[in-house]
């Protein structure tokens, strides 16, 4: 039986359960949950190979949580199992999935109803070079060379939400009093999927409530609380081609940053962050909506994968508000110019989830792995610890993205008996315009599954962007009718590009 290092004992003493997510040589990911219980716990730790192992030492060093390991998804319906309730009983201690309650038990995986799910042996080894007693679990039988390459809490440290503009003194002349303030869940036509929960968030334009309502469809989502996840319905919801901006967000009072001086660079800094996080939260939640209907094969492990992701998003866009608020209260956010350039790349792959992927996911979102690392660096040069900490964040957050891009990306490729590598690249070609710029965070990309055979010495070749002759010609003959007198004219062209 093979071991996999995790992490030292003491590291997990943060949080009662850890989402691993593991990759073998040959591509394949495993989704994990480690559960760590309190010593309370009154079951006996057994030793056999696919049980809870305690090393001897552990019982003199007490006190040691008991440590689980099993397989994140649901063997039932493929329930996300990170927020599984774990009841203890005489004999056994059980996770109980949130969707139809079957119970799995920790140490076997068995459950009453027949079903098994996926559990792994953990061992504490005291490193001899240091003492350091470390967590190791036993790797997959299919796949060779298993790595960890996540290591997450599953919890939501949310920072309060932001203050709205409205509320702050330059711009609480522009909202009228009899603004509709509406409710986290319509009180009509309340969505009872997932699909529907997407389409109502990426409609809703106000930052807060977008905040507010990821969190809460995400919790409802992983709770079993949902009739479905919809994609499988025969009419459901489509997204909005572009989502909506609040215009007190668009109409904003500083006119020129640069004026800002010096000092204020920072606000710059975070508002322009906290602003592509918004645009982050509806690319993730756009993905699930456009995609989910036009490939019913997409396992639940998916939107799973994608919820978690837009409420990362939504974290951070409240953890960059609130700090921003905090540090400069006459910029916060909504009061600096804005840019919805990360949604022309939505646009642009709005026909193909693997064009989606590629794009958005590992082209986009992986530039960040290599950019956040200079920016951090910064804001530690400045002595702004607050700051500094949520980067940090941000930045351990976005590696789990990229992999997630990764995965979903590599498994279409499976499915569709294509080589990842020499498809994302032609992805690129066709959807990206310029060079795949460096320098590149090597590190932090193979550690989300990208390894330098996808993009180095790559660019695009601009076809998805380019203005063809026929369109120019197209755009000449353009008539404009119905101009009403004294107002400018206004036409709104849509172009869609065979992607062939
Ligand atoms: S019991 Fe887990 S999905 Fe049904």
């Amino acid at each position: 039986m093979e071991f996999l290092r995790i992490s030292p004992y003491i590291n997990l003493l943060t949080h009662s359960r850890f989402l691993l997510t593991l990759r073998s040589s040959e591509g394949k990911y495993h989704s994990l949950i480690l559960f760590r219980l309190s010593t309370g716990s009154t079951v006996e730790p057994v030793t056999t190979s696919d049980q809870y192992v305690e090393s001897p030492d552990i019982r003199k060093s007490a006190p040691y949580g008991q440590l689980y390991v099993m397989e994140s998804t649901c063997p039932h319906l493929g329930a996300d199992l990170s927020h599984a309730e774990i009841e203890e009983c005489e004999t056994s201690v059980v996770a109980v999935c949130p969707w139809h309650r079957y119970d799995f038990d920790l140490r076997t995986g068995k459950s009453e109803t027949g079903l098994t799910a996926c559990t792994y042996a953990v061992e504490i080894r005291t490193d001899p070079t240091d003492g350091v007693d470390v967590v190791w679990m036993e790797t997959p039988e299919k796949g060779s060379n298993w790595r960890l390459v996540q290591l997450q809490p599953v919890s939501e440290a949310f920072a309060d939400p932001p203050p709205l503009p409205a509320s702050t003194g330059t711009m609480s002349e522009s909202v009228p009093d009899h603004a509709v303030v509406e409710e986290i869940v319509p009180t009509s036509n309340a969505p009872t999927t997932l699909m529907q929960w997407a389409v109502l968030i990426l409609n809703t334009a106000d930052p807060t409530l977008k905040v507010q309502r990821t969190k809460h469809a995400v919790d409802l989502f992983r709770n079993g609380k949902l009739a479905s996840i919809g994609h499988r319905a025969s009419n459901p919801p489509r997204p909005p081609d572009t989502p909506p901006r609040e215009e007190n967000y668009l109409r904003n009072t500083v006119s020129d940053p640069r004026k800002l001086g010096k000092r204020k660079k920072a606000a710059v800094m975070l508002h322009a962050l906290a602003n592509i996080e918004q645009w982050a939260i509806d690319l993730a939640w756009d993905i699930m909506a456009r995609f989910g209907p036009s490939n019913p094969d997409l396992p639940p492990a998916f939107f799973s994968d994608f919820a978690k992701m837009a409420l990362d998003e939504s974290k951070h866009f409240s953890l960059l508000t609130s700090r921003l608020a905090t540090m400069s209260p006459s910029t916060p956010y909504g009061t600096l110019p804005v840019h919805a350039s990360l949604w022309d790349s939505a646009l642009i792959t709005s026909n193909s989830l693997r064009a989606r992927l590629a794009i958005i996911h590992l082209v986009h979102e992986a530039r960040g792995l290599d950019v956040n690392p200079g920016t951090i660096d910064r804001f530690r040069r400045s002595g702004d610890k607050d700051s500094l900490a949520v980067l940090e964040v941000i930045h351990a957050d976005e590696v789990t993205h990229v992999t997630s891009g990764h995965r979903w990306f590599t498994w279409m490729c499976e499915r569709d008996g294509l080589d990842p590598v020499s498809t994302f690249r032609d992805e690129v070609r066709k959807g990206w315009r310029g060079e795949i710029k460096g320098p590149f965070n090597d590190d932090d990309r193979a550690r989300a599954g990208m390894t330098k055979d996808f993009y180095e010495d790559l660019r695009g070749d601009d076809i998805g962007w380019r203005k063809d002759a026929d369109l120019e010609k197209a755009l000449e003959n353009l008539k404009v009718v119905d101009q009403e007198p004294g107002h400018p004219a206004a036409a709104t062209v849509k172009v869609e590009y065979d992607r062939g």
